[in-house]
């Protein structure tokens, strides 16, 4: 029989490594965290070999004492929390006592530092956990810790690194995050001498996100600034124009830590709601604030999880947070009205709305015609009540060009209008409103309109009924393969019934296993199908009707997509292209 034995205090350490340090990052995420506890405005870092060879962390924190220093290399010995009390409400990012002892065990370690209390650095050399020499010598207030040949004693680790590249990606990953998590902390990488990142200490975090993500982006950030009894939200998100194929630009800090967050990032998302592509992820530097008492830090070896309580509420408000933030800012480019929003103090060309002909609408013969008056062509401004900030431009509707766009004079400029993505983004918030509040208007079909469905429909049918029913539809057996549909929602009612019916189904059929999650996808296709087309005649009167209710969105440039509705030319874009000046 196997006897049983305890483990060395050797082997322990290392076991322990394992789970806090994975790779040269983990080391790198460690130290820098320990910078930042320790008060430091200025963290270098310099590695070699992405970080295998040497990882090199100077601060200027307010340094530790020769028999801190000696402390700090063992495991459970830390100086921010002393009882659990403490663990139940941790402010600092280390609370483990774990890091140093983890690295120390694993490489050899070298830390030389000064508190400011006094003359002389004091300087201790570890390897494998043990104490190889100690000095002391003369340098800078703060702490210079340099750890060389990672996971020398530990070569099954070693073997698992990825490609030099994959590691030093993670390291510049580490360093942008707390960077752009600590703007008014400098921060600057180099590896085998080149630099990296350079950070700088800045007043905001803007201007970090500037140096870090570069100014093109910074332009288009939007500030978030919320706050209520669960949570204080703040920081940047980037315009949907800026969203990404990956989710590398997404930095999320709670009280100062940097975590990843399934159910804050999924609110983040629902914040923008529509104004995404399928695909695209938006980026954002978010910070939350929770009371700490709220937060578990204690449930991942890394640390880079949390779990918070009142989950709900706090997801709810995030997505408060991103909505109103993205309503507030529609400044999106492609719909800058701002040349429209102040008259210009004396105009060259006169916008005269109400004495200039008018293109003559064109008859459809698709397009039922609307009882408005035809002179009557100009949409006003219109706020909309709820958010008091959406507003379309006075314009004059000049007529439909290649069936498909419209073109309209406003005071400043040119603008033009995709009919179709109008008329999606109206149905689209039309039929949200009613469905938010399972409040579906229904249209009764008198005749009935009969389908034919194969096998595989009609058992869609079955199994969908209620869901069909909250979205408006009605259909029933008719006998053999055929069902008969009795009602349809009514925002949709102008298109062929069987049209939508079958576009519902196929959403549903492709997504089957995950319904809840493609209600939105639904009405968007749906809104979709039942707008006019590129390709059809619209009149002028009906794109003013369109566009009355566009007035009353909230979010009026947009299809539900994320495509534009408008494209805006300026005059003094045109006087430029025309060389008038
Ligand atoms: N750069 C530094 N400047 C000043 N003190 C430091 C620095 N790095 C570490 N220390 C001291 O060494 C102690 C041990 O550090 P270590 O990272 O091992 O543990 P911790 O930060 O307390 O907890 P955790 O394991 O969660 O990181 C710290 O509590 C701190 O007192
Ligand atoms: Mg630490």
């Amino acid at each position: 029989m196997q006897t049983i034995q305890q483990l060395t205090e050797d082997l322990i350490n290392k076991i322990a490594a394992g789970e806090v340090i994975e790779r040269p990052a983990s080391v790198v995420k460690e130290l820098v965290e320990n910078a930042l506890d320790a008060g430091a405005t200025q963290i270098t870092i310099d590695i070699k070999d992405s970080g295998k060879e040497l990882i090199k962390i100077t601060d200027n924190g307010h340094g530790m004492t020769e028999e801190n220093a000696k402390m700090s290399i063992l495991r459970h010995a830390t100086s921010k929390i002393s009882n659990a009390t403490d663990l139940f409400n941790i402010t600092t990012l280390g609370f483990r006592g774990e890091a140093l002892a983890s690295i120390a065990a694993i490489s050899q370690l070298s830390i030389i530092t000064k508190p400011s209390e006094q003359m002389e650095a004091f300087n201790i050399v570890i390897e494998g956990g043990n104490i190889i020499s100690t000095g002391i010598l003369a340098a800078e207030q703060g702490t210079t810790i340099e750890v060389r040949n990672l996971f020398f004693n530990t070569p099954a680790r070693k073997k698992f690194l990825k490609s030099d590249s994959v590691e030093l990606r993670h390291i510049i990953d580490v360093i942008t995050r707390y960077a752009l998590g600590n703007p008014n902390i400098g921060f600057s990488l180099s590896h085998e001498g080149h630099s990296l990142v350079t950070a700088p200490a800045v007043e905001d975090a803007q201007n970090k996100i500037a140096s870090v993500y570069g100014v093109a982006l910074a332009k288009d950030l939007l500030p978030v600034a919320f706050e209520n009894e669960f949570v204080r939200v703040s920081g940047y998100i980037a315009k949907p124009n800026q969203a990404r194929n990956d989710k590398n630009q997404q930095v999320l800090f709670v009280n100062g830590r940097w975590v990843r967050n399934v159910i804050v990032n999924k609110a983040i998302y629902d914040g923008y709601h529509s104004l995404l592509f399928v695909g695209k992820h938006p980026v954002y530097v978010l910070f939350l604030e929770v009371n700490p008492e709220k937060v578990d830090v204690n449930v991942h070896p890394q640390k880079s999880e949390i779990k918070i309580e009142q989950q709900k509420e706090i997801s709810q408000a995030i997505e408060t947070a991103i909505r109103e933030t993205l309503a507030r800012n529609n400044l999106i480019p492609v719909v800058d009205f701002s040349f429209d929003e102040k008259p210009i103090p004396a105009p060259k060309y006169t916008f005269e709305p109400s004495t200039q002909t008018i293109l003559q609408p064109v008859k459809s013969s698709i397009i039922e015609e609307y009882s408005t008056p035809e002179e009557e062509v100009i949409v006003r401004e219109q706020a909309v009540p709820a958010l008091g900030l959406v507003k379309l431009p006075q314009m004059k509707i000049l007529g439909q060009i290649h069936k498909t766009f419209f073109v309209a004079e406003t005071p400043g400029g040119v603008l033009f209008i995709d009919q179709h993505v109008v008329q999606e983004r109206v149905y689209y918030e039309q039929f949200m409103q009613q469905f938010m509040h399972k409040k579906v208007a229904t249209q009764t079909l008198l005749q009935g309109e009969i389908l034919e469905l194969s096998p595989q429909e009609k058992l869609l049918i079955v199994e969908h009924e209620s869901k069909l029913k909250q979205l408006g539809f009605t259909i029933e057996h008719f006998g053999g393969n055929s069902y008969v549909v009795k009602t349809i929602p009514s925002v949709f009612g102008r298109m062929q019934p069987l049209e939508l019916v079958r576009e519902v189904l196929s959403t549903i059929n492709e997504n089957r296993n995950k319904l809840e999650e493609i209600q939105e996808e639904i009405i968007t296709r749906m809104a979709c199908r039942a707008s006019v087309k590129a390709g059809d005649t619209v009149s002028i009167p009906h794109l003013q009707k369109m566009l009355a209710e566009l007035s009353q969105c909230h979010l009026p440039y947009h299809c539900p997509h994320g495509r534009a509705i408008f494209i805006t030319m300026p005059v003094s874009e045109l006087d430029k292209k025309f060389q008038r000046k």
